[in-house]
């Protein structure tokens, strides 16, 4: 399965990514890293690495036309499934609905809760004991869409959304790879907007004990 990695910044999900397909055995390899900013720091690591990547800026374009861009790119680079990591734009229902179902992201939280950005800082605020990340297929309502899989991480008194996010990211790294593996491996199909996984599939460790 060739991979399309759409990034906004500095692309740490990415390289969870990059690694994990570096594994012999991953089922999916890296064909294009692609930013709506050409500075994006994630760009110039993944180039670092030999990896294929563009960007597209948005500025001064309208969406949709923007976004056709960034499909032609995809296309051009024959990808299969195009993977969102730290991809900050909103999507249109044109783009979602050409790629439904070979569209991913990694959301920094356990949707539905705290949808939208700040997610660490709202978190805290209602004062909830456990937070996490969410992969899911994309749908055009914004961080919607049958979930993939989640990992949870502990909320320890004194986090700052600084310290709660860091906690979260290393979950991040861990569970995009894994949940692409699902998909990759055609093991998280949507059926009726719920997504199947076998029953083991999905590992236990991705509920971290307090
Ligand atoms: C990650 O925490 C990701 O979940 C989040 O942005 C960060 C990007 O970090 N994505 C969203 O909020 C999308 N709505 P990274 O560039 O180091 O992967």
């Amino acid at each position: 399965m060739r991979l399309g990695i759409q990034i906004s910044g500095r692309g740490s999900n990415m390289q969870a990514l990059v690694q994990a397909c570096s594994a012999a055995d991953f089922p999916a390899e890296v064909a294009l890293v692609l930013s709506n900013d050409p500075g994006a720091a994630g760009l110039a690591w993944a180039a670092g690495k030999g990896i294929a990547t563009a960007a597209i800026s948005h500025k001064g374009m309208d969406r949709e036309a923007h976004e056709r861009l960034m499909d032609a790119a995809l296309v051009e680079a024959g990808v299969d499934l195009v993977c969102n990591a730290g991809y900050m734009r909103v999507l249109t229902p044109w783009f979602v609905e050409k790629w439904r179902d070979r569209l991913i992201n990694i959301h920094p939280s356990l949707l539905p809760s705290f949808p939208g950005l700040n997610t660490h800082a709202r978190a805290l605020a209602e004062g909830v004991r456990w937070h996490g990340c969410t992969v899911h297929y994309v749908r055009a309502p914004v961080d919607e869409g049958p979930i993939i899989a989640q990992a949870t991480v502990p909320v320890a008194a004194g986090d700052t959304p600084e310290t709660l996010s860091d906690r979260v990211l290393t979950a991040e790294h861990r569970l995009y790879p894994i949940a692409l593996r699902l998909v990759a491996e055609g093991k998280a199909p949507v059926v009726n907007e719920r997504v199947e996984i076998p029953a083991g599939a999905l590992p236990e460790s991705l509920c971290h004990p307090g």
